[in-house]
């Protein structure tokens, strides 16, 4: 027996991070690329930030250019499952909606839907005979979901908290995704879907394999921290930086930002994780690296960094903001893109539903 989890766990995050490498690699030939099938999404429960726009977003619109077909699931069900009621869930789905749309995700002109996911109900009814190839146990040690119990309202764990990994796999599977952008924390959830695949496989269509073994695309973008220093920025510890944040707004969290008292700015995460947190941000806006920024600015300090990060953020920020404003004055706009997406995502999931149903041998009407 191995006593101390914690190797394991290296192990499988170091073959995860191999095997997102591999498929980076396959993705970028043509001929590979049209084996893949890209799923990932959201919940909507705020604005999206920086921190997202740099870890994932770019990605997703890089992804579009190659022409992956893309499906962007606004998980709404999701955001019942770590608090008593959803709050303003319609409103964020439609903001959630407007980033896609300013950061450059085009369903127009792309194979991009969008779709909320309550609204694709043979979707969720795909849920059900999953659940049926999972152990109470498997879910229960989860280590996403009990982050998440600690971070909720909930006193304790609710049913649809504890299952909701098992929905997350229908959502990769029902349109037979096979590339999943995530963070980190998701990879339980990608290693439940492929069990999940595997075992529905297994028992139902042995000799030809019906789902697919979903990966795991891990960004290469290090994490961003929040501005006040803590690990993770996040809209709820408001130390994050909104996308449809202004120019002041902008210039103001920044100045806000937690650096140090050393006057040279150098670029050392180690030691200086704040200052080199922000160096990394303008690295993401200028393309240079961080340490050949930490050296020009040098004993500029804080004040020059600062007043450069602003800059340049505004700069990144100015087009993105330009197309969401124009978005928010046509509601319509947007409310038809997501017509159509979950369209589209019904239409997938009722033919998935139909091999399903064959495949489980009920009675069908
Ligand atoms: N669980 C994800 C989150 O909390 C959102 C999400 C729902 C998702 N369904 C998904 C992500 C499917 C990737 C694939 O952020």
């Amino acid at each position: 027996m191995n006593k101390d989890p914690r190797p394991v766990a290296n192990d499988t995050y170091a073959a995860a991070v191999a095997e997102s490498q591999a498929l980076e690699q396959d993705l970028r030939d043509p001929e590979n690329r049209r084996h893949y099938r890209m799923l990932t999404g959201d919940r909507p429960t705020g604005r999206l930030h920086i921190g997202h726009y740099f870890g994932s977003l770019q990605n997703r619109v890089a992804l579009q250019q190659l022409g992956l077909e893309t499906f962007i699931v606004i998980a709404d069900y999701q955001v019942l499952t770590d608090r008593d009621r959803g709050e303003r869930i319609a409103y964020f789905t439609r903001q959630l909606c407007m980033d896609y749309l300013a950061v450059g995700l085009d369903p127009e002109n792309h194979p991009v839907h969008i779709f909320v996911h309550s609204q694709v109900p043979e979707l969720n009814q795909l849920f059900v005979p999953f659940l049926t190839l999972v152990s109470q146990s498997e879910l229960e040690r989860n280590p996403t979901t009990k982050d998440e119990l600690q971070h909720s309202s909930l006193g304790q764990l609710s049913a649809s908290l504890l299952a909701y990994p098992v929905h997350q796999a229908a959502d990769i599977l029902f349109c037979h995704g096979n590339v999943v952008p995530v963070g980190k924390d998701q990879l339980p959830h990608i290693e439940l879907t492929r069990n999940i695949a595997r075992r529905f496989n297994k028992r139902y269509s042995d000799k030809q394999p019906y789902f697919p073994r979903p990966i795991g695309l891990l960004s290469r973008t290090p994490s961003i921290m929040g501005l006040d220093g803590t690990t993770k920025m996040s809209k709820s510890r408001g130390n994050s930086i909104e996308l449809s944040a202004g120019p002041e707004e902008v210039a103001k969290s920044i100045k806000q930002a937690k650096t140090d008292s050393e006057r040279r700015i150098t670029y050392e995460p180690e030691r200086r994780p704040e200052v080199a947190n922000l160096l990394q941000l303008l690295g993401l806006c200028s393309g240079e690296n961080p340490e050949d920024i930490a050296e020009s600015i040098g004993d500029g300090g804080s004040g020059a960094l600062k007043r450069l990060l602003t800059e340049q953020l505004n700069a990144v920020l100015e087009p993105i903001q330009r197309r969401r404003k124009e978005f928010e004055q046509n509601e319509d706009y947007i409310d038809r893109i997501l017509a159509r997406g979950c369209a589209v995502a019904r239409e997938r999931a009722a033919q998935t539903m139909k091999d399903v149903h064959r495949f489980l041998g009920t009675y069908i009407v």
